[in-house]
């Protein structure tokens, strides 16, 4: 029986013995965050301090029982005590640990005192150098006790390949005489297997023959295995799936993959670490649904069960890690580490969306002692999984079965013959991030740039057979350490805002998947474009063909084939033709005269028309001899085709296609009015284990449904009933994009979230 312990505590600001003793404290509920931070600009030593948390648990007829209490993430070292007495450390805050507590409780009320030390003058990963991410503070995951009736399953690793019976390696807790297991195997369709087995000892393997079907990207079966012992029944999800990287790329049940992922750090505005199931599950699902990646690396750390569960659901493939960043300590700090990559492959090992383990400190340089022990305990406890560690430099000491790079290259993917052998397997571990801060506010050519090199990283990394893949830094923009970052400790390194609000740059991502996507590069402002000359069009969708209208008329169809990348699946199109067959349609030039009249035309845009180089001034001229035009007439050309002021001239109208139906109209102008878009990832919340979160977006959209970027205004947010705000009651709109978030407060019920003058309705069940 499992009883979550994550309401009732007393959160103590500053440790002091005397908590034992107190009933002061303030209430909290788990996961719980030392600090609620400011959005951006403070410093990160508001969260470092040691705290003490508090509360009671309740226990009748202990006989025969076992207690085990499981903290599944505190930042960073806690000390727990259980009726005073100190009964277990741990030093890491991105594992969970258990601790079998049954010696030290007794019938009735037991008190539960954590001690949490999120200082970063602790001897353990990340801590000893410098960090480029936030490493907050508190018991910022869920805590449960479970109760065990004599024998039970302390642990079972499944290992489920293709066209091999399914292996279970089992411990048993409590065994004191030989028993029987019942293993049963099921799905949403019924039992698929099930069968007696003896157990003679606490540790057994058992195998399974049956055949199940395969767990993919785009077919993610799972199955839940039950193993009933005793009293007890445990239970655990997998899915059957081989996951290879071979020096020829990177192969999911024997079919070759390009992974295209992004890197995650699982940090939020103003909680920092502390958010509950849902926003765990919604990270994923943006990947997956929203970003269309098919991969993700939990950088820089082991992330949420929950999110990782949610990968599984969704068929999102994961590279997870052991904590750390650039710096490795003494030895005391090493055996730390290797103590993390134990914790981490006991406790993950049964996700199928797990296909490497990274065991070196990412970014961190050689070091063949360390490596070599950390790269043995990891095939010692799972041989189903290769390993790899993340690095910057090249040819570095292989240790891994995967060379594991981050590659900050400014113009595309470094060629894989410069970073490693051609024998190993390689995969890009995070490319862009710092090399193009982008903010949401920032003007139409900066985000173009950031566009467009996430579509030539990828383009490289497609082109490039035996790259298994490439993972982006990163998902969305963090707060990070005062070394780091813009300043005001955000690193703006994202696709997507710190609300997940997509950049543009998300798009280049989207436009790989299935769900219907377009966008374009552009502004129909030229106010924003240095010399009003408009830069760099380019489409961002998965539709086949695109039909391109200015002002209402039909210019002409672009298709993926208009793009100047060739590898990349359903790549940018460039725009680079406004006028299409008009010269010829409109104003009765020849074919050939419009295409030399369109080559002047750009060259005057390009230019202008009082610093034409001195072949375009021929070029002019002979068009104009050739088609009998004068000069006004070429004037008159200019302003109708190239020369954009004016607000109903410059509305661009994308109609995209598939197979011949139109899916996806976008329309592009001058803002004449707008209003904001607020979406709640769920409006239906529950309190069940803990208290529940809605992420809000709240984005200013002009007439056509485009967001307005300058639109930086005040809104006020206020909210009632069974809800209550995170963060800040004034916000701004940067970029025209922000958000808020609303957790339950413990009460069933209505609830009211009003931003300005707009309500959405929340019900808690
Ligand atoms: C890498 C590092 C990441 C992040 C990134 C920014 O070197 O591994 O954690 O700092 O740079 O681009």
């Amino acid at each position: 029986m499992r009883t979550y312990l994550n309401d009732n505590w007393q959160f103590f600001r500053d440790w002091k013995d005397s908590i034992f003793n107190s009933d002061g404290g303030e209430a909290v509920r788990l996961p719980h965050s030392h600090a609620i931070a400011p959005f951006n600009c403070f410093d990160e030593g508001i969260y470092q301090y040691v705290s003490g948390y508090k509360r009671n648990f309740r226990l009748a007829d202990l006989a025969g029982k076992t207690y085990l209490l499981t903290f599944e993430g505190v930042a960073h070292q806690a000390e727990v005590f259980v009726n005073g007495k100190s009964v277990a450390t741990h030093q890491c805050g991105y594992t969970a640990f258990t601790v079998d507590v049954t010696p030290h409780v007794h019938e009735g009320d037991n008190q539960l005192v954590v001690k949490v030390d999120s200082r970063k003058s602790l001897n353990q990963p990340p801590f000893g150098f410098v960090i480029d991410y936030q490493t907050y503070g508190g018991i910022y995951r869920e805590v449960f006790l479970e109760e065990k009736t004599g024998v039970f399953v302390q642990d079972a690793f499944v290992k489920a390949l293709p066209s091999k019976p399914v292996e279970i390696d089992v411990t048993l807790g409590n065994f004191t005489e030989p028993t029987q297991a019942l293993l049963t195997i099921k799905n949403e369709h019924g039992v698929a297997f099930s069968a007696n087995y003896p157990c003679e000892n606490s540790h057994f393997a058992i195998c399974a023959d049956v055949k199940l079907d395969l767990w993919s990207v785009d077919e993610p079966n799972l199955y839940t295995l039950q193993i009933s012992v005793g009293n007890d029944v445990y239970e655990t999800k997998f899915g059957v799936r081989s996951a290879e990287f071979t020096k020829n790329g990177f192969f999911l049940n024997g079919k070759k993959l390009k992974i295209v992922g992004l890197n995650r750090h699982q940090s939020y505005p103003y909680v920092g670490y502390a958010m509950p199931e849902s926003m765990q599950r919604l990270d994923a699902k943006i990947l997956k649904e929203k970003l269309c990646v098919n991969a993700v690396r939990t950088s820089h750390y082991p992330q949420s069960q929950y999110f990782i569960d949610e990968c599984d659901k969704l068929g999102l493939l994961v590279f997870t890690e052991i904590p750390g960043w650039q710096h490795i300590g003494d030895e005391e700090w090493k055996e730390v580490a290797k103590q993390n990559v134990r914790e981490m492959i006991e406790q993950y090992r049964n996700h199928p969306s797990i296909i490497l383990w990274g065991v070196r400190i990412n970014e961190s340089l050689d070091n063949d002692g360390l490596y070599s022990e950390t790269n043995a305990i990891a095939h010692r406890l799972d041989p189903t999984r290769q390993t790899g560690g993340v690095r910057y430099l090249k040819h570095s000491h292989l240790l891994e079965d995967v060379y594991t790079f981050n590659d900050f290259n400014r113009e595309g993917a470094t060629d894989r013959k410069e970073v490693c052998a051609s024998s190993v397997p390689y995969l890009v571990t995070e490319y862009n991030g710092h090399m193009y801060p982008t903010k949401s506010y920032d003007d139409v050519l900066h985000k173009l740039e950031h566009t467009l090199r996430y579509a030539r990283m990828l383009d490289d990394v497609f082109a490039a057979d035996t790259t298994s893949g490439a993972f982006g830094w990163c998902m969305f923009d963090y707060l990070t350490n005062s070394d780091f970052g813009s300043g005001d400790r955000i690193c703006y390194h994202g696709v997507t805002d710190m609300f997940r609000n997509p950049k543009q740059a998300a798009g280049v991502f989207s436009a790989m998947g299935n769900r219907p996507f377009l966008d374009v590069t552009f502004s129909s402002e030229l106010g924003d474009y240095p010399e009003a000359k408009v830069e760099g069009m380019y489409v961002l969708t998965n539709c086949d063909t695109v039909k391109l209208y200015k002002a209402g008329v039909y210019i002409r169809d672009f298709t993926h084939a208009d793009s100047p990348f060739k590898h990349l699946p359903n790549p940018p199109i460039l725009i680079d033709d406004m006028i299409g067959d008009r010269l010829t349609t409109e104003d009765g030039i020849s074919r050939s005269g419009a295409l030399k009249i369109k080559r002047c035309l750009a060259d005057v845009h390009k230019y202008g028309l009082n610093n034409l180089p001195l072949r375009s001034k021929f070029a002019i001229a002979r068009v104009m001899a050739s088609e009998h035009l004068t000069m006004e007439r070429v004037v008159q050309l200019y302003n109708k085709y190239e020369s954009s002021w004016g607000s109903a001239a410059n509305v661009i109208t994308l109609e995209g296609f598939v197979d011949g139906k139109l899916v996806l109209t976008k329309n592009v102008g001058s803002m004449i009015s707008y209003t904001l878009d607020v979406t709640p990832s769920a409006t239906v919340l529950h309190e069940n284990s803990t208290y529940d979160v809605a992420a809000v977006q709240i984005v200013v959209r002009d007439q056509y449904g485009n967001v307005c970027p300058y639109v930086n205004k005040a809104v006020t947010l206020k909210a009632s009933g069974a809800i209550e705000l995170i963060g800040d009651s004034v916000v701004a709109l940067p970029g025209g994009m922000f958000g808020t978030y609303v957790k339950t407060t413990g009460v069933k019920g209505k609830g009211t979230l009003c931003v300005d003058d707009q309500t959405i309705e929340f019900v808690v069940e």
